[in-house]
């Protein structure tokens, strides 16, 4: 019987207003590939930034035993000396500088006070054959798609001899291949002796790679489950998590489907800085009141582009096409017009487009609809605590107050606030990207209720998902796409993810 490498014993923490973390208990035996599981706000990533050194010793209370030694962290490099390194949900490279940089910054590779840009390189090299990325090291981070970059982060874990790697969320922005390879990593690790914690909303991986589970609910610990010794399933994690049974994981719908609220003909993107390049190509699709419609596709196939370039041609250049609203063509030049042309865009990055994460709740949530709640173009600020108190409730967005800095928030609490923002301007054409990446599987059915209520009052809904069973959960109709076209259009009753699959990959050699 392996024994503990790393015990957290009744660990709290508080932030003003909220018991993020009480008398949580942790123990993750060596070699071991450890999940911590529980809903969003649960504390999961409080939990491990207290580990991290992030929240200092004395920020909290409770007692962390590393390798049988009493360890209190002032900084994160106190615990990264130990051999405990972290790797946050969201990624922090920095785009500028090159993967070698990044790698090796504030740990660089000097000779007599100089920067050893050889030495840099070369072991550079060797982590990235580690990890299976084949990139030069001089390549700018900024340049890599998010897999990449989660694998750069792994890497530069990895220069920095890790005993206890903690991955938080790290496959919430990968598409299916990515995340597969990520996993990988992670058991081959685990084969050299590393133990990992890995923090996920997708049940089905954790089943495939823990083998310990702890569930987080309400900062409390629930219990922990061993993989190994007992048979454990997604419905019995999920009971752990929510408290109860969730018997549909989509809420029932019978869709009234009126007429074509929104059609788009030939629409065709360039992108913005190679302008010789086509990201849509001549793209044509409708929805209709209603109805809600998917957009399925590998990663850079070409939908959030398509979604982006609709909403006020925020991504893109040289955009020709029409777009029909009830039959009429209208122009929508800029993000305000298509906001007034009742078009709203949720994101699926809610840092760089979503959110402003300094300001408060109640202020995110009214951005885009500011005119709703002011007069002569003062804004009322009770009426703007009236809705976003309303909002709060609808979403169940865990905080004590819509006062609260939208940055405190837990990352799928972010997400709540996103949607909210866009669905109070009340929009005629909703344009949902990955509207529950990073979400718990519980609030993902409050999410798609309220998806539901939107098609109900007959608006049309668009939804991009990487998830195929979403989109067969939730869409009226799919579109696929496929390097920057459209490649099939499937019918629900046709739907099946064989097929979307075989659309997904049409046309490429
Ligand atoms: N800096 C902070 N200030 C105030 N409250 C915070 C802060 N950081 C976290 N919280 C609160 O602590 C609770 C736990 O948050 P945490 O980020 O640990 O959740 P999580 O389990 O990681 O959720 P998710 O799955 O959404 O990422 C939440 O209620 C959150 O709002
Ligand atoms: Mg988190």
């Amino acid at each position: 019987m392996a024994s503990n490498l790393l015990e957290m014993q009744a660990i709290t923490k508080t932030f003003p207003g909220v018991k993020a973390l009480e008398n949580v208990n942790l123990k993750v035996k060596e070699g071991e590939i450890h999940a911590l599981m529980g809903e969003n706000g649960a504390g999961k990533s409080t939990l491990m930034k207290v580990l991290s050194g992030v929240y200092e010793f004395g920020a909290y209370e409770g007692d962390i035993l590393f390798k049988g030694e009493t360890c209190r962290f002032r900084t994160i490099s106190d615990s990264e000396k130990k051999g405990i390194v972290i790797i946050h949900q969201e990624l922090a490279l920095i785009p500028q500088l090159s993967v070698a940089e990044n790698i090796f910054l504030g740990n660089e590779r000097s000779k007599r006070g100089i920067i050893d840009w050889y030495k840099t390189e070369l072991e550079t090299r060797e982590l990235l054959k580690t990890v299976g990325l084949d990139e030069k090291p001089s390549v700018k981070a900024g340049s890599l798609g998010v897999g990449k970059q989660q694998l750069v982060e792994i890497a530069k874990a990895l220069s920095k001899e890790v005993k206890l790697l903690i991955l938080d969320e790290p496959t919430a922005a990968l598409n299916e291949e990515d995340s597969e390879n990520l996993l990988r990593l992670l058991l081959s690790f685990k084969g050299q002796g590393i133990t990992s914690i890995i923090i996920s909303h997708k049940l089905n991986e954790i089943m495939k790679v823990a083998d310990s589970i702890t569930i987080l609910r309400d900062g409390k610990t629930i219990e922990t489950l061993n993989v190994h010794e007992e048979t454990i399933t997604e419905e019995r994690i999920i009971q752990g998590m929510v408290g109860r049974d969730l018997t549909h994981r989509y809420p029932l719908r019978t869709p009234t489907i009126g007429d074509i609220g929104f059609e788009i003909k030939d629409w065709t993107v360039y992108h913005p800085v190679q302008s010789e390049r086509i990201m849509v190509d001549s793209a044509s699709l409708n929805v209709r009141k209603g109805e809600i419609v998917g957009i399925a596709g590998l990663m850079g196939a070409g939908r959030t582009e398509l979604a982006m370039s609709l909403f006020g041609k925020s991504y893109g250049q040289k955009i020709s096409g029409t777009i029909l609203k009830n039959g009429t063509p209208i122009k929508v030049p800029t993000i305000s017009a298509a906001i007034e042309a009742g078009i709203a865009y949720v994101t699926e990055d809610r840092k760089e487009y979503g959110l402003i994460l300094m300001q408060d709740i109640k202020s995110n949530i009214s951005l885009a609809n500011l005119s709703s709640i002011s007069r002569r173009y003062l804004v009322n600020d009770h009426q703007e605590l009236v809705e976003a108190e309303r909002y709060r409730e609808k979403m169940a967005i865990k905080t004590p107050s819509v006062h609260q800095k939208t940055g405190n928030l837990s990352g799928g609490n972010q997400q709540k606030v996103v949607l909210s923002k866009w669905i109070f301007t009340e929009p005629e054409l909703l344009i949902l990207d990955e509207p529950t990446r990073g979400i718990d599987v519980g609030a993902k059915f409050e999410i798609y209720s309220i998806i539901h209520d939107a098609a109900s009052q007959g608006k049309s809904v668009l939804m991009i998902s990487s998830e195929l069973p979403e989109l067969l959960g939730m869409c009226d109709r799919i579109y696929v796409m496929n390097e920057g076209r459209i490649t099939g259009e499937v019918a629900r009753e046709e739907a099946t993810q064989e097929l979307l699959m075989k659309y997904m990959t049409r046309g490429r050699d």
